[in-house]
């Protein structure tokens, strides 16, 4: 036994803890009620104390002063620690629901029991998040969720830097790569997910692709995307075009389709010319120039970087089609600019999108898997002052997306500048440890549950320990998240063989 029900209100329970347990914040508790076991966590620990505050400084004082080992007479049961706690779920046999009554007054509070986690199971497109936590704890028990729901309602794992999100996104890839319920587009600005020279996600499955634009390694693609698959919309998200500039672009994107780019370059068109300012067709010319990394010379375009006049035509099919094939497809980003990574993300997206849209259509989309945009730093694309230049296709994904099984997994350490509306349009949110205090706010008031007593618990997290809340979900998980070269390399490899899940 742990501690008794004493006092309190429905959020805030109060327990007196017993003197031989050492509860603390963020640990799972249960109590018992006439209809079931409440299943409860610490939030907060206080002194409690049968003498007068007046006698406590006293009693210290004799204590400090004059060098004397008094004792307290039943000194645990004059002062002890109190331990507020919060309702999670009610328990009953193997199923939970939403807890909406009190514990019993006096009721015995309990450390969690491994029968208490029953519920725990494995769901359908099982997606392991990892070990469930008590408090600092870890329980032998793993918690999924159904993945294919997860992934097509948009994920959001934020932490400050260090703090596990890229190993966390690994883990998630890994497991989801045991089903073929999800592809997965990975835009990696650090290189760090393929394990070019490490272990990484070319040692987790057979489904990993891999592009970069720089000496790709035996199996890996070369980064080349032709500018013909290129449209102005591509650039929504990428950079801002003036008015004029906009419409000179559409204007030749209308005329010329997929030679676009090749005739502003050209300039060619005395008519289509003569429709704008010279100036404004001038700048756009060296935008594009600079923008693509490309070179004229002798009115000849030549590639300096990843876009091409003459290769990589299949590129963005190949892709898209990888990504339908449920695999994980990762673009080394790490050499290129925050912009063209960002177009290269735009032009994949707009074309699976449109997949996927078509499909909706026709009725194909049943039978195809999930497809998740991994973004890191998301406020490049997600944030507010990037917004209110005009929607882009990311904006679009996390509106939309889920009609059409398009997820967007944003990863970010700043959530407070992605406008509410689209956080609050993210079903799954995976909280690593936060210290900023106004970034704890934004994600405590989007979140599926309510999180609002678990400030001080997330400021806590250490490193890969994680609040799990998601609509899919009937409760806040706190899991501990396994390490990815761990995980890859256990002998056991349990994570492939035995599932249990949170049922719902
Ligand atoms: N779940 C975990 N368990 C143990 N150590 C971890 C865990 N997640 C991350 N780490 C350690 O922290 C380091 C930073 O993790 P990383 O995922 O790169 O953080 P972030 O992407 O948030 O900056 C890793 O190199 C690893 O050593
Ligand atoms: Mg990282």
């Amino acid at each position: 036994m742990a501690g008794q029900v004493i006092s309190g209100a429905f959020d805030s329970v109060v327990v007196r803890q017993k003197s031989d347990a050492k509860l603390e914040i963020g640990q799972l508790l249960t109590a018992e009620t006439s209809q079931g076991k409440v299943l409860l966590q610490a939030f907060n620990l206080v002194y409690g104390s049968q003498l007068s505050q007046q006698n406590l400084e006293m009693i210290s004082g004799m204590k400090l002063e004059s060098d004397n080992d008094l004792e307290l007479m039943d000194a645990e049961l004059r002062n002890y620690t109190l331990a507020f706690l919060k309702p999670l779920l009610l328990l009953q046999n193997e199923t939970i629901r939403v807890c909406k009554t009190l514990p019993d007054f006096f009721s015995n509070v309990n450390e969690l029991e491994m029968e208490d986690i029953k519920f725990l199971e494995k769901p359908k497109n099982p997606l392991l998040l990892g070990n469930l936590r008590s408090g600092s704890k870890i329980v032998d028990a793993d918690v999924y969720l159904n993945g294919a729901e997860v992934f097509s309602h948009h994920v959001l794992i934020t932490a400050q830097t260090g703090r596990g999100k890229s190993n966390l996104m690994s883990c998630l890839i890994l497991s989801a790569l045991q089903s073929d319920y999800s592809g997965f587009l990975i835009l990696d600005p650090h290189d760090e997910y393929y394990g070019r020279n490490k272990t990484g996600l070319k040692d987790a499955s057979g489904k990993v692709v891999y592009y970069t634009p720089n000496n790709p390694p035996a199996g890996a693609r070369t980064l080349t995307i032709n500018i013909s698959k290129i449209r102005p919309s591509h650039f929504n998200g990428v950079t801002f075009w003036s008015d004029p500039q906009k419409e000179a672009l559409y204007a030749y994107y209308r005329k010329y389709k997929a030679k676009w780019i090749e005739a502003i370059l050209i300039e060619e068109d005395e008519s289509l010319k003569s429709l704008f300012h010279e100036a404004t067709i001038a700048v756009v010319k060296r935008r594009l120039l600079q923008l693509l990394n490309l070179e004229l010379s002798n009115n000849e375009i030549y590639s300096k970087g990843i876009f091409d006049v003459n290769s990589g035509i299949s590129t963005v099919s190949d892709i898209a089609d990888d990504l339908e094939n449920s695999k994980a497809v990762i673009i080394d980003t790490s050499s290129l600019s925050s912009q063209i990574e960002i177009l290269v993300g735009s032009i994949i997206s707009s074309e699976l999108f449109g997949r996927y849209q078509n499909y909706k259509t026709t009725g194909e989309l049943k039978d195809k898997p999930v497809v998740s945009l991994v973004l890191e730093e998301a406020p490049r694309v997600l944030g507010k002052d990037v917004l209110e230049q005009g929607p882009n296709v990311f904006s679009r994904i996390a509106r939309e997306g889920r009609k059409f099984k398009v997820g967007l997994i944003a990863i970010t350490q700043l959530p407070s500048v992605i406008p509410r509306q689209i956080l609050a349009n993210i079903g799954t949110k995976i909280i690593l440890g936060i210290e900023m205090a106004p970034e704890r706010k934004a994600i405590i008031e989007s979140s599926a549950q309510d999180l609002s007593q678990d400030d001080k618990a997330i400021a806590s997290l250490d490193i890969g320990e994680a609040i799990v809340t998601s609509t899919f979900s009937k409760f806040a998980v706190p899991v501990k998240i396994p390490l990815f070269e761990t995980l890859i390399t256990s002998k056991e490899t349990n994570y492939k063989t035995e599932f249990v899940g949170l049922r719902s």
